[in-house]
């Protein structure tokens, strides 16, 4: 490796500016896994203190197996993207029972285990068994588009795949685990999506788009996202002392966590239940937006008593104090905590 080289450049930058963080001190894959299913989608920032809570509450494969979904739900509260919890919590009982409880060693066993990717399948295998496998994901799209000045789409399968390999023709000869650890800090600290500061970057003399002034336009995107508009319309039925609660079983965002009893509008209609709640007294306590990545949510919340009960519905009825023992979408936690907590 010469000290132009790419991989040499971003170690050495690493070995002076690297975060220190609590999973890069093992090799057990378990928590490993843990710590990059946390951080998908996930700023370091945000997902430490949860990946300090669940590996208290779960230090090893066994005993997340063991634990209900409700509990790995409930840690994972306010995080977002649930389907990684239950995948998550799915895979710890399959190493258990079909596996021996053995995280397997190589990237083309991880791979098959659900809810892992090629990206987490490159980084468990990297940094657990030091496997020669690139990890290619936002940072490294970024880091390389602008590199290489590489036009295709991220978004694009013909794109993916070229990023793929040039990433995986960037590795170096050894130390596959600290590179990768390397170019994800790399992309979080130095080569950032706005703004970054290329005066100070190692990379500048061969850097394409930064010789050209265009770091700004890469990585390039096919599609703009597409966010889908929703109304949410949650009732809190209460007397003070139970309050209800329903799980959300269908396949939508928030898969069983728990809300008040929700009923969905197509548009937004300035009293939508007029005629549903006639003879029912009640008040709109609050309303909220609340973004996720391709969804906006409107939500009202509606306060009756207990007389008012929609029917046909498996409704739960539990104790005021006892609702923050259930996982629930943070718009209700942040409904929970300010309105129907006594507060301190
Ligand atoms: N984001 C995803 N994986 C990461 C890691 N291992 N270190 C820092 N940021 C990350």
């Amino acid at each position: 490796m010469d000290s132009t080289d790419f991989a040499y450049q971003i170690i050495k930058w690493y070995k002076k500016n690297k975060r220190v963080l609590p999973w890069r001190k093992t090799k057990n894959p378990y928590v490993i896994w843990i710590s990059e299913i946390i951080l998908q989608q996930t700023k370091v920032n945000q997902g430490l203190p949860y990946f300090n809570k669940f590996i208290d509450s779960c230090p090893d494969i066994n005993t997340l197996a063991k634990s209900s979904e409700e509990t790995i739900l409930k840690l994972w509260q306010g995080l977002g993207y649930y389907s990684r919890a239950r995948n998550l919590h799915f895979t710890a009982k399959f190493i258990v029972h079909e596996l021996n409880g053995v995280f397997p060693n190589n990237y083309d066993e991880i791979i098959k285990l659900k809810g892992i990717g090629k990206y987490t399948a490159a980084a468990i295998s990297s940094f657990a068994f030091n496997e020669k496998k690139a990890v290619v994901d936002g940072n490294v799209y970024r880091i390389l588009s602008r590199y290489h000045k590489i036009k295709d789409p991220i978004d694009s399968t013909i794109g993916q795949k070229l990023f793929e390999k040039i990433a995986t023709d960037s590795l170096p000869k050894k130390d596959h685990s600290i590179y990768n650890q390397a170019i994800m800090d790399f992309g979080a600290l130095q080569c950032i999506p706005k703004n970054p500061n290329c005066q100070c970057c190692p990379l500048k003399p061969k850097c394409i788009a930064y010789g050209e002034k265009v770091v700004g336009s890469f990585p390039y995107k096919a599609k703009k996202n597409k966010i889908k508009k929703r109304w949410f319309n949650f009732f809190v039925i209460t007397d003070g002392e139970f309050i209800y609660l329903e799980k959300r079983t269908e396949n939508d965002i928030w898969k069983n966590l728990y809300q008040f009893p929700m009923i969905e509008q197509k548009l937004q209609t300035p009293n939508p239940f007029e005629n549903l709640t006639k003879k029912a007294t009640y008040s709109n306590n609050s309303s909220c937006v609340h973004h996720l990545s391709h969804q906006k949510i409107n939500a009202n919340f509606w306060s009756y008593g207990l007389d008012f009960l929609p029917k046909n519905k498996n409704y739960l009825s539990v104790k005021v104090e006892s609702v923050k023992n259930y996982p629930v979408p943070k718009i209700v936690e942040n409904f929970i905590n300010e309105n129907l907590l006594v507060k301190h």
